[in-house]
Formats: structure tokens, sequence, C-alpha cells
């Protein structure tokens, strides 16, 4: 199962709630990205498709260990959630050697079945052929507010038009690159979460996967 969208549409919860309620497991593949992003960071190296970018890729290892992620056996978990390091997975998102390195590892550990995908390609690249897709949204009012919400959660507060315009630069960078463009994939279910709130969303996330089941033959 996969559910993608641009930041703010209410993935992460949605996504969290699925996975638990149908006892599957969640791959936040957002969480693996900044993971990556956070071994650049820490290595100092300059954020472009290079010798030391790919070094770098060659010897870091990212796990997603139930909710924690683990880089080369360290959880950083908290430490990946900052807006510096989501503007740098943005950028090292759009790179080929940055998605050769995890896209394979996502599709082995989907592979055993019983997961839940959540990102921005995973229902276009990485698992084209899941048996129900998602395609989150809501109107850049919503997301923008939901988003400065998230960061204040997190003691970071940023005023609204700011938070608005990030968005708004994360979407262009997220659907204009070439590489794992976030788009709607074909067969994806839309769910548009402007006026529905996170159990409402879950219903209908529940209500698709019942009707599928329902119609697929044993
Ligand atoms: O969902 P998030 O904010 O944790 O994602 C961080 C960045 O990674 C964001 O710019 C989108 C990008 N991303 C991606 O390109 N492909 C994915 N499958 C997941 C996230």
């Amino acid at each position: 199962m996969t559910i993608d969208g641009p930041a703010g549409a209410g993935k992460s919860s949605a996504a969290r709630e699925l996975a638990r309620r149908l006892g599957f497991r969640l791959l936040d593949t957002g969480a693996m990205y900044r993971g990556l992003a956070w071994a650049v960071q820490q290595a100092g190296i300059p954020p472009e498709d290079g010798a030391p970018l790919r070094d770098l890729l060659e010897r870091t290892t990212v796990e997603l260990a139930g909710d924690r992620v683990l880089v080369n056996g360290r959880d950083v978990t908290a430490e990946i959630r900052t807006p510096a390091i989501g503007e740098l997975t943005s950028v090292l998102t759009a790179l080929d050697p940055v998605r050769d390195k995890l896209t394979p590892l996502q599709r082995a550990l989907a592979a055993a079945g019983g997961v839940v995908l959540e990102g921005r390609d995973t229902g276009s690249v990485v698992c084209p052929d899941a048996d129900v897709k998602f395609y989150l949204d809501a109107d850049i009012e919503t997301r923008a507010r939901r988003r400065r919400g998230e960061l204040a959660a997190r003691g970071v507060d940023v005023g609204l038009d700011r938070v608005r315009e990030e968005v708004l630069r994360r979407d262009r960078q997220d659907m204009a690159r070439s590489l794992a463009p976030l788009v709607r994939p074909p067969g994806a279910v839309l769910v548009d979460s402007t006026s529905l709130g996170p159990e409402a969303v879950l219903r209908r996330l529940l209500e698709e996967v019942e009707r599928v089941r329902c119609c697929t033959p044993p």
C-alpha cells in the first residue's frame, strides 16, 4: 500500500494510523532520505553529485527500526526533523546516486508485503504495482497551517507567511525534478484532506482498502 502527496497533506499521521489499524509495517521513505541528508550534513560535503557524495553513500547505512531512524547504527530520529535537514533533503532527493541507493532498499523492504509506504514516489516509482495507492492532498493554506503546527510542536516558531513560502518552494522542487517527481501515480485514489480531520481521512483510506480487498480474489 502506498501513500504519496505534498508536505502538510496529512500523510504521516494517515500512514501511521493506517499501518497500525491493518497491523502493517510503516515505511517512512522521507525519513530514510532525511537520514542520508543528516549524514551528508555531518560529513560537511557539498550536496551535489560528485565523488565525495558517492563515497559517503557507499559507507552509510540507513535503517528503520519501528518508529526510529538509524544512520550507521545511530538513532537520529529527532535530529532529522529540522527545517535545515528538510531543505537539504529536498536538494539531495533530486540526485541520481541518492535515489539509486534508497529505492532498491525500499523495494526490498516492501517485498515482504504487509507494508504501508509513505513518501513522494512510492506509488509511482518504488512500488507501482501496490494493491492500493493513495494520493493525499490539501489546499496550500491548510497545508501551511498544518506544517506550522508541526514545527511549533517541536518548539520551532515560524510565521505562517514564511511556512507557506517554504511549502510552495518545496512543492516546486519535488514536482519539477526530472527524477521521481511528485506526481499522482496512475491508479492512485485521490483523497483531499482540506476539510477532513485525521479520523475522517483514516476512514476514507480504510473504506478503500476494504473495497479493494472485497473485489480481489484470494
Ligand atoms: O516527507 P518529508 O518532509 O519527510 O520528505 C523530505 C523530503 O524528501 C521532501 O523534499 C520530499 C523528499 N522525498 C522524496 O523525494 N521521495 C520520497 N519518497 C520521500 C521524500
